[in-house]
C-alpha cells in the first residue's frame, strides 16, 4: 500500500533516473536482463505511488542516447521491454487517467516503434490524473542541439531575430516544451551524477540520491525521497525560501 503523505509541499514534477538494474541482477547471480525485467515492476510501483501521492508529472529515464553503446543483446532486450510495456500497460494506464508523453529523438527509430509511441500518446492525450513522461532515446545535449537547430532555422527564415532568443524561447523548443521544470530528481543505485538527463530543465531541481538499486524501489523509498525534498530550502538563487 502506498504510504499516505501530506500534500503540503508535494513536488509537482518528479524526474527519476532508474539506475542499478544490472548491479541488482549481478548481486543475485542473474543476467542483467533479469534486472531490467524487475525494473519494469519497480516502474509500475513508482507510477502508482506517484499518482497516489498526487504528483502531477513523473518523468522517467528509460533509455538514453548513450545506451546504444551497450551490447546488442541488451539493447534488444531493453527495446523489447519498452515495446511490451507500451503494449501491455498503456491500456491500464489509460484507464487510470495517465497521460503519456514520450521525449527524446524519434530519428533512426524503427517505424513500428515510432507508431507504438505515437499511439500511446494519442490514446492518452485527454487524460489528466498523472502525466507520465518517458524519456526514450533521450540525451539532454542532443535535445538542446535540436532546439538550437530549430531556432537557427526560424532565424534564417526571418521568423525570429537574435534579440528574441531567451531562456523561455529555448525551453519552448526543447522536447519538454510546456512541462514545468522538475522540482525533484531522484536517482537510485548510489551513483551521484546527472548522466545527460534534463540538463537545462534541472537548473533549480532538488536532487535526492537513493542507495537502493532501481528494482528494489518501493512506495516507501519514494515517500522518503519526498520527505527529504520537503526539508529542502528552495531559494532559486534568491534569499527567501520558496515553495514549489
Ligand atoms: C539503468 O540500469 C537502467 C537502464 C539503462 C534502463 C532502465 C529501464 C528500465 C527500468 C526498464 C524498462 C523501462 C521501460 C519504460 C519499459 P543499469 O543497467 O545502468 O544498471 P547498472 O548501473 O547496475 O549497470
Amino acid at each position: 500500500m502506498t504510504p499516505s503523505l501530506s500534500r503540503e509541499r508535494c513536488p509537482r514534477h518528479v524526474a527519476i533516473i532508474m539506475d542499478g538494474n544490472g548491479r541488482w541482477a549481478s548481486l543475485r547471480g542473474l543476467p542483467r536482463s533479469a534486472g531490467h525485467k524487475a525494473g519494469v515492476d519497480a516502474l509500475r510501483r513508482a507510477v502508482k505511488a506517484a499518482a497516489d501521492f498526487g504528483i502531477e508529472f513523473l518523468t522517467i529515464y528509460s533509455f538514453s542516447s548513450e545506451n546504444w553503446s551497450r551490447p546488442e543483446a541488451e539493447i534488444s532486450f531493453l527495446l523489447d521491454l519498452l515495446r511490451r510495456f507500451v503494449r501491455q500497460d498503456v491500456a491500464e494506464l489509460h484507464g487510470a487517467g495517465v497521460k503519456i508523453r514520450i521525449i527524446g529523438s524519434r530519428e533512426n527509430l524503427e517505424p513500428a516503434m515510432i507508431a507504438l509511441l505515437d499511439d500511446a500518446e494519442r490514446l492518452t492525450r485527454e487524460n489528466s490524473k498523472l502525466n507520465l513522461v518517458v524519456a526514450f532515446n533521450y540525451g539532454s545535449r542532443q535535445e538542446i542541439s535540436r532546439a538550437v537547430s530549430a531556432i537557427v532555422a526560424k532565424a534564417q527564415a526571418g521568423e525570429i531575430s537574435a534579440g528574441e532568443i531567451s531562456p523561455d524561447l529555448i525551453s519552448q523548443h526543447l522536447d519538454t516544451a510546456g512541462l514545468p521544470d522538475p522540482d525533484l530528481l531522484i536517482r537510485t543505485g548510489a551513483e551521484q551524477r546527472i548522466s545527460n538527463f534534463l540538463l537545462w530543465q534541472s537548473a533549480y531541481t532538488e536532487f535526492v540520491f537513493v542507495k537502493e538499486f532501481w528494482p528494489d524501489f518501493t512506495a516507501e523509498i519514494f515517500a522518503r525521497a519526498l520527505e527529504e525534498y520537503r526539508q529542502r530550502d528552495r531559494r532559486f538563487g534568491g534569499i527567501e525560501a520558496q515553495t514549489a
